[in-house]
């Protein structure tokens, strides 16, 4: 939430701090601001709305400046108003910062400063860290961040500038994510190391407690006591061309069509000759893997769907005892963990508070940890240590698509790698599933190419009330992620139930103006999810059906049905979950929302 972006060197600085942080605005579009020093002299440019706007004032205004720091917010404390917009400046004119994260104790210290008769101007916390930087700072910044570091409570990756050091920009990190590149005589730092790519793919990721000092010549790291120490930096395997649009109107639908592909790399190296082999990524022994008697999934939003559907599969393939939770529970719940506990954390982009906090609490109780997420080297990756990586590619739509399909592909991986490391899965439903794995990316291949006819029921449907999505077993979890999908991006309301749910309360609300989109897959369950949706035309409701090829009854029940491929049971969230993001993606796109950013929304949620 929010992104930063900082630059010094002999490029047009606004340019490069502009072109950064519109690759940060899914983490934010509230509003967008940006401060330079030049001549000795710090100005700042601000706006409500996106970094375009702030781009036509930078232009506008002939904004232009030596070096700079910009940002773009997803508000938390103040309203969105240019005033509340970052930078903020002490009001000594000699200190401006950028801040992603929130200090809780920013009201004492406000309340601290104005007894000293320091005037505040804006309602956000972070205008407590710039003022008191101006007050405790007397020419050395070093000194003053450490001051700072004591003072602050809270979450922050802060870049700083000082009026009277011309070739400096200040960072500090604690809780929100931080990366700082060096190329030939240009320093950069942002909130994600995307935005650097073009720049450097050599990076650091700052660390918590620790602050760096940028200059063209070089980065010094230092730790919260301001003491200097080296630092590794990490080849990031993205490229740039990763982050552009290409040919979509969207990111969202980019990467709906990146999802054929995005499994093949995820079973990349993973599957061969009909195995599972995760032994080169997990060094752990079956002895280990036969002490955890306990498997408890963690994560939010999309990513625990995706430990939902990793679940409902697992339960299939051994005896596990499995929970699913999300982290913002997990950690305020006294859930019994243990050294007999694996807890997988699951989180795209590796900087979800919440997922951290919960993993930083299994760690402490002793569980053996894993992470999987997109971005290596993101914080929870470095702090759990034993990850599997989703090899998705940067993700800019801030509506998880092809992150989620990676997360299901690896998570069913290993489910069946416990499970044959148990001694649970049998050489062939582990070459079942193998095969029916390989042949999901040409299967969601054949899906993308029914786009024209579910865009048509899209737009059907587009001006209904709201939607319920139903499904069993196995259609479940991805009923429940496209009704997430339609919801964020098309503001509708949506709600997931377990087919035989419904008549528990929620049919109450069904009439002709709620249409239910029902996942109906040949099946054993075929003929209870059959009456379901039957009850469901008895209140009136229109029934969008998710249905298997050759299925020729489901006629009888819908006008509206989407045929998908067939595949083993085990593997329809796979092949489901795609007509329902293109779905969502068409219904908001008729509506006129704003796809790849819809509104109070942030890619990475780094506020618990
Ligand atoms: C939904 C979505 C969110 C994220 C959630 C967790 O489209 O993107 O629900 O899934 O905020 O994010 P990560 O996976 O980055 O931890």
């Amino acid at each position: 939430m929010c992104g930063i972006m900082g630059y010094i060197g002999d490029r047009e600085t606004t340019k490069v701090i502009l072109e950064g942080l519109a690759k940060h605005e899914y983490r934010g579009y509230d509003s967008a601001g940006i401060a330079v020093i030049k001549d000795g002299k710090i100005s700042e440019l601000r706006t409500t709305g996106r970094v375009f706007q702030l781009a036509e004032k930078v232009a506008a205004e002939h904004f232009t400046g030596d070096f700079g720091i910009g940002h773009t917010r997803w508000a938390t404390h103040g309203g969105v108003t240019e005033n509340n917009a970052h930078p903020h400046m002490s009001s000594d004119n000699n200190v401006v910062l950028v801040h992603n994260g929130i200090i809780e104790n920013a009201r004492e210290i406000r309340a601290e400063l104005e007894a000293q008769g320091i005037k505040f101007h804006t309602e956000t916390d972070t205008e407590s860290a710039v003022q008191y930087l101006g007050w405790v700072y007397n020419g050395d910044p070093k000194e003053a961040i450490v001051k700072l570091t004591r003072r602050i409570r809270g979450a922050f990756a802060l870049v700083i500038m000082f009026r009277d050091r011309n070739n400096e920009i200040w960072v500090a990190r604690k809780g929100s994510p931080l990366v700082v590149g060096h190329a030939g005589n240009e320093g950069f730092c942002a909130s994600d190391p995307t935005a650097l790519l073009e720049f450097t793919r050599d990076v650091w990721f700052m660390d918590d407690d620790e602050m760096a000092r940028i200059t063209k010549e070089d980065c010094i790291f230092f730790d919260f006591e301001g003491r200097e120490h080296e630092k590794k930096s990490m080849h990031l395997d993205w490229d740039a061309a990763m982050t552009s649009r290409g040919k979509y109107p969207h990111f969202m639908l980019k990467e709906i069509h990146e999802q054929p592909d995005v499994v093949a790399h995820s079973l990349l190296g993973r599957v061969a000759n009909g195995e599972v082999d995760l032994s080169h990524e997990l060094s752990w022994t079956a002895e280990q893997i036969a002490g955890w008697k306990k498997i408890h999934f963690v994560a939010c939003g999309t990513s625990h769907y995706a430990t939902i559907v990793a679940a409902h599969i697992m339960e299939t393939l051994g005896n596990f005892e499995i929970r699913t939770e999300v982290a913002s529970e997990y950690r305020y719940r006294n859930i019994p963990i243990g050294p007999d506990t694996l807890a997988i954390f699951v989180s795209q982009s590796g900087e979800t508070a919440d997922t951290l906090h919960a993993a930083r609490l299994a760690k402490a109780k002793g569980a053996k940890c894993l992470v999987i997420t997109n971005v290596r080297s993101s914080t929870i990756h470095r702090e759990v240590g034993d990850a599997l990586i989703t090899p998705a590619g940067p993700e800019i739509g801030v509506a998880a698509t092809k992150t989620f399909t990676a997360q299901i592909t690896v998570l069913t991986l290993l489910g069946m790698y416990l499970a044959k490391m148990r001694g649970e899965l049998s050489p062939e439903t582990e070459k079942r599933l193998t095969t029916a794995l390989m042949d999901i990316p040409s299967k969601l291949a054949s899906i993308l190419t029914q786009e024209k006819a579910i865009e048509q029921t899209a737009r059907n449907f587009a001006d209904a009330r709201g939607f319920f999505f139903i499904g069993r077993g196995l259609a479940y979890p991805p009923a429940l992620e496209g009704a997430l999908k339609l919801k964020e991006i098309s503001y509708l309301h949506a709600e997931a139930y377990p087919a035989g749910e419904m008549k528990h309360g929620p049919i109450a609300l069904l009439d002709k103006e709620l249409p239910v989109v029902a996942l109906v897959p040949q099946g054993e369950l075929w003929e209870k999810t059959i009456s379901n949706i039957e009850e469901s035309m008895a209140r009136k409701s229109p029934i969008i059906a998710i249905a298997t090829e050759g299925d020729s009854e489901i006629s009888h029940y819908s006008e509206n049905v989407i045929y998908t491929p067939k595949t083993e049971p085990e593997l329809f969230p796979f092949i489901a979950v795609v007509p329902l993001q293109l779905f969502a993606y068409y219904v908001a796109r008729q509506r006129g929302c704003d796809i790849d950013m819809p509104r109070n929304l942030a890619k990475s949620v780094t506020v618990e």
